[in-house]
């Protein structure tokens, strides 16, 4: 039994001296004078020592405990940290700081919701550059430099023939370089255009374009997808319009309305019985969603199709046009100014 005690009265102050950070120090403090230490467990097995050594051996125990106790103490405030064990008051039981959870950006949101509409009629979702060349937003896409049509997508130039995409119709050109039709894409993604910021104007915003190619394609088509999917996206009763309308990449194209999500267009009269103009469409009981049209034929001959066999539809739509509507926003800024108060409530 002695020779236990000073083996382990030995084994301890080295420990205990050896331990280089308070980690170690608590460690060593643990196994020997913890609950369940090794010097804890020598006081219990006293019972199996004989009454005439018992005296003895008590007092050297005790010895030990006081040893390692004064070792640790001692050694305590010169540790990494700087901390003395004795002091070290860390109540556990305190509940922790619970972090916020975020959740998706409603343009994210609305971009899922749009692409949703389409990936459910068997559309793919296919990406594209932001950094673009002149070749692939404008002349694959039958807008020729010079082009007054080329002021209509307004660009941030950068170095050489370099410059940031004003819209996402190049994704069609370089999708249809690198794929044979049958296919039906849709292209989420930002665009950059150079115009003043305001209430309804930021010079990056997104779009989603769409484009379908195949050898039968037809304007009943483009019609019925956009149909299905300003239903889904604004209620089964929304009804549209196409008007006819200009792009260079398509022919004919059009742009497409829905009716007014706030007055379906009737009209709106108040107590008195004054016609009431509605705040969101002007009493014109329309809003303009997005441009489409059909392929046109320049554009596969572009890109290599032959624009005899193939024929297909595409269309373009602003998300954040699209969010406003659905959600009765305002300011396009306040996407983009990460106010928590506006974000949160999405
Ligand atoms: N790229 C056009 C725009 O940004 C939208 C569009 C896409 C129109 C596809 C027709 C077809 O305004």
């Amino acid at each position: 039994m002695k020779d236990k005690i000073k083996e382990i009265q030995r084994s301890a102050i080295e420990e205990i001296a050896q331990a280089s950070d308070a980690e170690a120090l608590e460690k060593a403090r643990v196994k020997y004078l913890g609950r369940k230490g090794l010097i804890t467990e020598l006081f219990k097995s006293m019972g199996g020592v004989s009454p005439a050594d018992r005296a003895e051996v008590g007092k050297l125990i005790n010895s030990l405990k006081e040893t390692a106790t004064k070792a640790v103490d001692e050694k305590a405030p010169s540790l990494s940290g700087g901390r003395d064990l004795k002091v070290q008051k860390t109540d556990i039981t305190l509940p922790g700081i619970s972090r916020e959870i975020g959740h998706r950006h409603p343009i994210s949101k609305t971009i899922e919701e749009i692409c949703g509409v389409f990936i459910s009629l068997g559309f793919k979702v296919v990406e594209g550059p932001e950094i673009e060349n002149e070749h692939y937003n404008f002349e694959a896409l039958n807008i020729p430099l010079e082009h007054p049509s080329r002021d209509a997508f307004d660009t941030f130039y950068l170095a050489d023939k370099w410059l940031l995409r004003s819209h996402t119709s190049p994704v069609q050109a370089r999708f249809m370089e690198k794929n044979k039709p049958p296919f039906s894409i849709v292209i989420p993604g930002k665009v950059y255009r150079p115009d003043a910021t305001d209430a309804s104007h930021s010079f990056m915003f997104h779009q989603v374009e769409g484009l379908v190619v195949s050898d039968n394609i037809k304007f009943s088509d483009l019609k019925g997808a956009l149909t299905l999917f300003a239903k889904q996206m604004f209620g089964e009763s929304t009804r549209m319009r196409f008007r006819p309308s200009f792009f260079p990449f398509t022919e004919p194209s059009a742009e497409v309305d829905i009716s007014c999500i706030l007055c379906s267009g009737k009209e709106v009269r108040d107590a008195q019985g004054a016609i009431h103009r509605c705040s969101l469409c002007g009493g014109k009981g329309w809003i303009e969603i997005l441009g489409a049209g059909m392929v046109n034929p320049k554009v596969f001959k572009n890109v290599g199709y032959n624009p005899e066999k193939v024929t297909g539809f595409a269309f373009g739509m602003g998300v954040e046009r699209i969010a406003i509507l659905k959600y009765g926003i305002t300011d396009i800024r306040m996407f983009f100014e990460n106010d928590i108060r506006f974000l949160r409530q999405f």
